[in-house]
């Protein structure tokens, strides 16, 4: 499939014309080991320093929450809870400068709602809103944790996890059409086990799920373009990725197949499965069985048969350049969330990393055991310590 990708002006810059999403302020209220904190800060790099266990990476899972999903470590909502404050719900503010100008969004666990509930309220200046995709409108975010490396021996859904990740900070749309899109096929799969089934009521779900299927499969692919275009032309000394992505749908438009008709060849696709996916208990084939494949390019060599280390810089050079790739072509950079990254680096690479969010112009958070291992970026970023649940601007 050929994109008509535009030629940025410059490959490496800071990007004067383009939209830096930041947080202005966080607060957080009774968030695991947090009773209450808050902290205001500008659009430059983050950078949390603190011993083990002291909160670092509960705040960047808090930020993770402004956007839809179960944030970066995937938590139940009731597991947030700070658990030194039984039986208060935790919530999360901030003041952004997003893609629709300032807002204000909050998100928490219902205190209503019973402990086990796992649906999240979420409110945009003040007003609740119906789901979680909003969100995507307002704020686009990347994060790399240390647990993101097994990705690569978790198999399909992990990797497909990932890849939409990076797909919501490209198309704010794609939350929403992977929430339409699962609806649909639950509540296909719920009919197909009924043998008095509407046929009617099945067409209308598997058109459904053909288009926004398409419509996430092409999203998918335009993404992974604009990523693998991003790394060729990277000048970091980091390993070289190449994305790919393949899928039943994936498949059909990357030969050029127009998106109109693979939608119609995967609603004949559902249709004649309907019999085997109805006894299997669930949709055999679609766009949430893509699988996405990574590739060290310089080794010719899958991911999941690298090193761990070089799987950490391949993952590294994929946010990276999918921020870069955000940044030339939606004229929006991204947020972006880098736990225990920096520690793995050697001092080269670090600095390179250094250089590369401040060209890109992120307000990149980052963690660490230590203020020192940020030497470099003195006077370019806003440091903070943290200690036991309180945090401390540190000049
Ligand atoms: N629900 C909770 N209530 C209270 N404390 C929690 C809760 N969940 C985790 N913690 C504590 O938060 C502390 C800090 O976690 P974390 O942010 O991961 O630290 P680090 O600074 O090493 O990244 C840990 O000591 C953990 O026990
Ligand atoms: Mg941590």
């Amino acid at each position: 499939m050929t994109l008509a990708i535009e030629q940025p002006a410059v490959s490496a810059g800071v990007h004067t014309d383009c939209r830096i999403l930041h947080l202005t302020s966080l607060s957080l209220h009774s968030f695991r080991n947090y009773v209450a904190a808050r902290m205001e800060v500008t659009a430059a790099p983050v950078v949390l320093a603190g011993h083990n266990g002291a909160g670092k990476t509960n705040i960047l899972e808090a930020i993770s929450l402004l956007t839809p999903g179960r944030g970066l470590r995937r938590a139940k909502l009731a597991e947030i809870d700070s658990r030194n404050h039984k039986g208060l719900a935790w919530a999360v503010a901030a003041n952004i400068s997003g893609m629709q100008g300032e807002a204000k969004l909050g998100t928490g666990r219902d205190a209503e709602s019973d402990e086990g509930s796992d649906k999240r309220i979420i409110k945009i200046d003040g007003k609740v809103c119906k789901g979680q995709a909003e969100l995507a409108r307002h704020l686009s975010m990347i994060w790399l944790t240390p647990q993101m490396e097994q990705l690569f021996q978790e198999g399909a859904s992990a990797g497909r996890k990932f890849l939409d990740r990076l797909v919501y900070s490209f198309d704010a749309e794609h939350a929403s059409r992977i929430n339409e899109y699962e609806y649909a096929m639950r509540e296909r799969n719920k009919l197909l086990q009924d043998y008095r089934a509407d046929g009617h009521w099945l067409d209308a779900l598997e058109q459904t799920m053909a288009e926004t299927g398409a419509a996430i499969a092409q999203a998918r692919l335009s993404t992974v373009e604009h990523i693998n275009l991003s790394i060729q032309r990277s000048t970091l000394s980091f390993p070289k990725a190449e994305l790919g992505i393949s899928g039943l749908v994936e498949n059909l438009l990357a030969t050029g197949v127009p998106a109109v008709q693979a939608e119609e060849a995967f609603k004949g696709v559902l249709k004649t499965a309907r019999r085997e996916d109805g006894a299997a208990g669930r949709t055999l084939s679609g766009t949430h069985r893509s699988e996405m494949g990574v590739i060290h390019l310089t080794k010719q060599m899958p991911a999941q048969s690298c090193s761990t280390g070089e799987q950490k810089a391949l993952l590294l050079s994929i946010v990276l350049a999918q921020a870069r790739s955000c940044a030339h072509w939606r004229k929006e950079v991204p947020v972006i969330l880098l736990d225990e990254v920096v520690a793995h680096l050697d001092s080269t690479r670090r600095l390179e990393l250094f250089e590369e969010i401040c060209q890109i112009g992120a307000q990149t958070w980052m963690t660490g055991t230590d203020a020192a291992l940020f030497a470099g970026l003195e006077g370019a970023a806003q440091y903070y310590q943290v200690e036991n649940g309180t945090l401390r601007h540190a000049k």
